[in-house]
């Protein structure tokens, strides 16, 4: 028995392919291609890994883990992940009305963003989640003037900026806005200041970018000190790998680098959170997709692209000639999609099979984060979608009855 692309819910037994327990026959004997496929396994797995590596690391501390809904927004996902208890990050009011229709306490919901548009505040204080993230201090006032309306003191989580080259997001916390911060706080009493988030980057794959990171946390306390305004609790944001690119060894010496991180700088806190996204799903997504014209110089063109394999998605994209599974990959082969441009690249000198034909069924593995979200319009129609556990396969999107996968 083989794993495929390091993960074992995509197996090579005796020369056949499984996708968890279904062989791949049985799969494309029932559906064309492209097709998504969602492995919950894995996502059990995943959610099960982060959740014992980090309870372990901080057991003196409480940590918990917020599933950052934008990475893939599906119901059927963002409710497997209520189920082995986790909360949810979220940043806009369908995600929020998401989140509560498929069962997330709302004490486990924190939401926030770089807009905080009035409808949501007032949803959000209605629902009493458990936090409020704001990006930017002009929106305290506002959150405080509602929570006042609700007679309820709104919990706040501030989001500073990382200090990461070019990064526009969060508050800056200088002499002005400190000043300004301390004001506010003194003056509105229906907010409470909790927590600190700084999130730096997305596949964040060594150290050195969490560590700069939790410097961002220990610089913004400090300067939070300066105006007497305590913090409870940390927030690190997400930027994980994929679960098969992080394992569990390497995954547990990066917790344990940023608690000593954390405790060399001398940060105190009650809790500490993380965000993740895309160590969560991003391994548990595959397209199975086939080769539709072999060109010039090995170029192969698949039936996918960057309509829903998108650039920005930024995947560990990893690809096999599951009709040629026997052969070796490691003749260097270009892969592109089916957008009439020719930036829809998906691999360049990629290590594929030296036989390339029409028709070969082509696995892309770690499109579980963020494809779907920076999917586009272009005029293709969206693949159907599959969930998978164990023998059994469920279709839960069908681009000719659903049309859109957008929530309202
Ligand atoms: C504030 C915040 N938290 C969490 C995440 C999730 O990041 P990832 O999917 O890389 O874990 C993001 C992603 O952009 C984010 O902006």
């Amino acid at each position: 028995m083989k794993f495929i692309s390091g993960n074992p819910f995509l197996k090579k037994v005796d020369g056949k392919i499984y996708i968890d327990s279904i062989p791949l026959e049985r799969i494309l004997r029932d559906f064309r291609t492209p097709l998504m496929i969602l492995l919950e396994n894995k996502l059990i797995e995943n959610l099960t890994t982060f959740k014992s590596v980090f309870n372990s690391v901080f057991s003196n501390k409480k940590f918990e883990g917020f599933y950052s809904f934008k990475a893939n927004f599906l119901p059927e996902i963002c409710e497997l992940i209520r189920a082995n208890d986790y909360g949810a990050e979220l940043v806009g009011l369908p995600e929020l009305k998401l989140a509560l229709r498929v069962g997330f306490p709302s004490n486990r919901i924190i939401i926030g963003g770089p807009y905080l548009s009035k409808d949501l505040i007032q949803a959000s204080v209605e629902a009493k989640v458990k936090e409020i993230i704001v990006y930017n201090l002009n929106d305290l006032k506002i959150i405080n003037s509602i929570a006042q309306q609700f007679d309820f003191i709104q919990n706040i989580c501030l989001r500073v900026n990382s200090h990461k080259f070019d990064s526009r997001l969060g508050i800056i916390l200088n002499e002005n806005n400190l000043i300004r911060l301390k004001q506010i706080v003194n003056e509105n009493n229906n907010i409470k200041i909790t927590t600190i988030l700084s999130h730096y980057s997305t596949q964040m794959n060594n150290f050195e970018q969490y560590k700069k990171n939790i410097q961002s946390i220990a610089d913004n306390l400090k300067k939070l000190s300066k105006i007497n305004l305590t913090i409870n609790n940390i927030n690190l944001g997400g930027g994980f790998p994929e679960a098969t690119v992080i394992k569990k060894d390497q995954l547990e010496n990066l917790a344990i680098n940023i608690k000593t991180s954390l405790e060399e700088l001398e940060i105190d806190y009650n809790h500490i959170y993380f965000e993740p996204g895309r160590y969560f799903v991003g391994d548990i997504g595959v397209f199975l997709t086939k080769v539709v014209k072999v060109g010039e110089n090995r170029w192969i063109f698949l039936n996918i692209g960057n309509n829903i394999c998108p650039k920005f998605a930024r995947c560990s994209l990893r690809f096999y000639n599951l009709s040629k599974i026997n052969e070796p990959h490691n003749y260097k082969t270009s892969i592109a999609g089916i957008i009439p441009t020719d930036q829809d690249v998906l691999a360049k000198n990629y290590f594929f099979t030296k036989n390339l034909d029409e028709e070969d069924i082509v696995l892309v593995t770690n499109v579980g984060a963020y494809t779907l979200t920076f999917s586009n319009r272009f005029p293709y129609p969206f693949p159907k979608i599959c969930t998978i556990q164990n023998e059994n396969i469920k279709q839960i999107f069908d681009p000719s009855i659903d049309h859109d996968i957008s929530l309202q």
